[in-house]
């Protein structure tokens, strides 16, 4: 019998249960053993939930229960998540969890101390939701030299960007509406500011590298200042714009990571991936283009990625491999200086000639009714110096967003 506890009874800890319960002979069937879900920890009682029985409010029944063998932390945030993770390791037990943020922060420090106690620690749902993508990426990419790690790592603004180039809507009534379907989390800021989609990115990065970077210094950016206009403009040059997480490995220097909305063309496979949908393209050699794709939240596809990774941990023991990186304190923003894009840039009208003495040649974007336009390749330096110098002459930037 293979006894776990969840700690967190919200959406993802409801639909682990679920599952388990709705899918019991698959999943023990592939475990190879009985499942039992001894305890579910939470503030909260759930009287009138068929679980209600099993709700415990105090971590240290789970941590000091020797028969617990598996603790699913789908509690989100750093702490307690943190403390309650480090207790159930040193205790021998596995954990998994859906937690972007403390894996992003703590993944190194779990995976050393899951090697200490001779158990696990996996969290494939951590990035990409319901797509197998971290488990393929360690197992059957590394063998390859890894280029690029990319993706639309997050479903909300995703779902607002969708919403923006299908409807013509603003940001402001596409966040209203992605609120009022339940996609943002509860505070939309993880998600519009790029925060989420960063935690992702240094994961993914962490895997492609073996290091982990310091996701607080990641340069990153949200789509609050997507407007009409460059969907708009956007749309004449044939593109969308995604938000993308990317990690560019380089030979000899240090990778790129950075979060940022770009202008994809409409040809590209990323530039199909709508609403809610997650992709995750891993660029590899001799390999190719890799493209995970599918759902990258909710309760039903988190509980899939979680009870796989339970799956792996019944059918091989203390054996299954849990991801293995560091932490190297990274600086992604120094590195990122250097690092070299088209820009599509939109000026107030009657800006023309300001635009051609501060970036030379430019194609400008006809039938906009701003100074819309598009730079030759340029690194983030020099562009930062150029867009300083338009703002010292007075003219206000409306927008520069980067090409894919
Ligand atoms: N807020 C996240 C998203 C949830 O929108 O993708 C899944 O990590």
């Amino acid at each position: 019998m293979t006894n776990i506890a969840i700690l967190g009874f919200g959406v993802v800890g409801g639909g682990v249960a679920d599952l388990i319960t709705k899918n019991y002979k698959e999943v023990t069937q592939l475990g190879g053993d009985d499942i039992n879900i001894k305890y579910i920890l939470d503030l909260r009682d759930f009287p009138d939930s068929p679980f209600g029985d099993k709700i415990v409010h105090d971590v240290g029944v789970i941590i000091n229960d020797s028969e617990v063998n598996t603790v699913i932390e789908v509690m989100g945030g750093s702490h307690p998540a943190y403390e309650f993770t480090v207790a159930a390791l040193r205790s021998g037990k596995n954990v998994i969890t859906s937690n972007k943020e403390v894996v992003a922060n703590y993944g190194d420090e779990f995976l050393a101390l899951a090697e200490k106690y001779g158990v696990s620690y996996r969290f494939e749902t951590a990035v990409g939701g319901g797509i197998p993508v971290i488990s393929p990426l360690i197992s059957f990419v590394r063998q390859n030299k890894v280029r690029e790690v990319r993706g639309i790592l997050n479903g909300t603004t995703n779902y607002i960007l969708t919403k923006m180039f299908t409807y013509g809507d603003s940001f402001e009534s596409s966040l209203n509406d992605a609120q009022q379907k339940g996609y943002a989390e509860r505070n939309p800021d993880a998600d519009i500011l790029g925060i989420d989609a960063c935690r992702k990115i240094a994961i993914l990065s962490a895997l492609a590298t073996d290091k982990l970077p310091d996701v607080n210094k990641i340069p990153t950016e949200g789509i609050t200042g997507i407007r009409k206009e460059d969907v708009f403009a956007a749309d004449k040059l044939g593109c969308c714009i995604k938000l993308l997480g990317r990690c560019i490995i380089r030979e000899k220097d240090a990778p790129y990571i950075m979060v940022a909305p770009f202008l994809i063309s409409k040809d590209y496979s990323l530039s199909g991936v709508s609403g809610v949908y997650n992709a995750v393209e891993v660029v590899a050699e001799p390999l190719g283009n890799v493209m995970f794709y599918g759902p990258g939240a909710g309760a039903g596809p988190s509980a899939s990625a979680i009870v796989g990774d339970l799956v792996q941990i019944m059918r091989s023991g203390t054996q299954v491999k849990s991801p293995v990186f560091v932490k190297d304190g990274y600086d992604a923003s120094l590195s990122f200086e250097g690092y070299k894009s088209r820009w599509y840039v939109a000026l107030p009208p009657e800006s023309e000639i300001l635009a051609t003495r501060t970036f030379g040649e430019v194609s400008f974007i006809e039938g906009t009714r701003e100074c819309a336009f598009v730079t030759e390749k340029l690194c983030e330096s020099e562009m930062k110096t150029k867009l300083k110098k338009l703002t010292d002459s007075g003219c206000v930037i409306l927008s520069s967003i980067r090409f894919l």
